[in-house]
């Protein structure tokens, strides 16, 4: 069987099953090319020139017991290849870290225009709920003048941060600190905080699809309203900004809540090239002391 074939077949497969994209892709045919070029070793760039490429046997029952796998246990395919995507980046992952979606990957391919005058003059970024470091990395790949620090509260996901550290040979730049939030950061400031907190409410967390309830827990639930853990970094990070220095937050689909709830801050709504009204802005003056 031919590449081309391959690809149209495990894509019609998953397309007929009830399996649940947004980890990686978004349908059935990238997620097929996905996965048949990670496990062929054939670069996204190349893939074109290869369709006629000859496929032995082997290969395609491996890939047809990956295919298996996605379907019958709806793992999500991140973590069935131990690889995520984001910004052109390949990351480790494993089930210890929510797989790499983040729109403040955008915020960063976009140099944070207009809300940053010059990313190249800010020193030192903390990465706040890192997962599996792949914000602070992507600062540190962007920006080579920048000392990142990436925090987390789970032990597994720091170990994972440590992992793509390594892959991108940033152990001089980049630090993993484990951490309750702000506890174990101790006498530091940072000119920029970016943060991707877990954010889902209690009802959509009743509602996730299998794929999402394999991820931490810990990584997607913050409380009834889904703000636990916004409330606590907006009280705290006052004190860990430099003057002039600014926290971008994630919140997903709860503007309207974040509106309600921090009515009485000067918050700034971020749109990226891709999305509107899923990160805030906060200057370190108009945060709460
Ligand atoms: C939505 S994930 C974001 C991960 C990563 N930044 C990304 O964009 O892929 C949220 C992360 O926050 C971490 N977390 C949850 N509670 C925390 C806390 N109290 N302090 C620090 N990190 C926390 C979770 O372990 C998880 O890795």
């Amino acid at each position: 069987m031919r590449l081309r074939a391959l690809i149209d077949r495990i894509s019609m497969d998953f397309e007929n099953s009830d399996i649940f994209f947004g980890h990686g892709t978004f349908n059935a045919f990238d997620e097929a090319v996905w996965l048949v070029s990670s496990t062929l070793n054939i670069p996204f760039s190349s893939i074109n020139s290869d369709l006629e490429r000859v496929i032995t046997d082997a290969d395609i029952k491996k890939i047809d017991q990956l295919k298996s796998i996605r379907i019958n246990q709806k793992i999500p395919l991140a973590y069935i290849l131990k690889e995520a995507w984001l910004k052109g980046y390949n990351f480790y992952v494993d089930e210890r870290v929510i797989i790499p979606r983040s729109i403040i990957a955008d915020l960063i391919d976009e140099d944070f225009y207009p809300w940053i005058e010059s990313i190249t003059r800010t020193e030192s970024v903390l990465d706040l709920c890192c997962g599996s470091g792949c914000l602070g990395i992507l600062m540190s790949l962007n920006y080579k003048n920048i000392q990142v620090d990436v925090a987390d509260i789970s032990d597994s996901a720091i170990a994972v941060a440590k992992i793509n550290i390594k892959k991108y040979n940033l152990e001089q730049k980049v630090t993993a600190i484990h951490t309750d939030l702000f506890s174990n950061i101790k006498n530091k400031k940072y000119d920029l905080i970016l943060t991707n907190p877990p954010y889902v409410n209690a009802k959509s967390m009743q509602d996730l699809p299998a794929e999402y309830q394999k991820e931490p827990k810990l990584a997607l639930a913050s409380g009834e309203d889904g703000l636990d853990l916004t409330r606590k970094i907006i009280t705290e990070s006052k004190s860990y900004l430099n003057d002039g220095g600014k926290i971008f937050i994630e919140i997903g689909h709860n503007r309207d809540r974040v509106d309600e709830v921090f009515k009485d801050l000067n918050i700034w709504w971020v749109d990226t090239g891709s999305s509107s009204d899923y990160i805030f802005m906060i200057n370190k003056e108009d945060l709460p002391n």
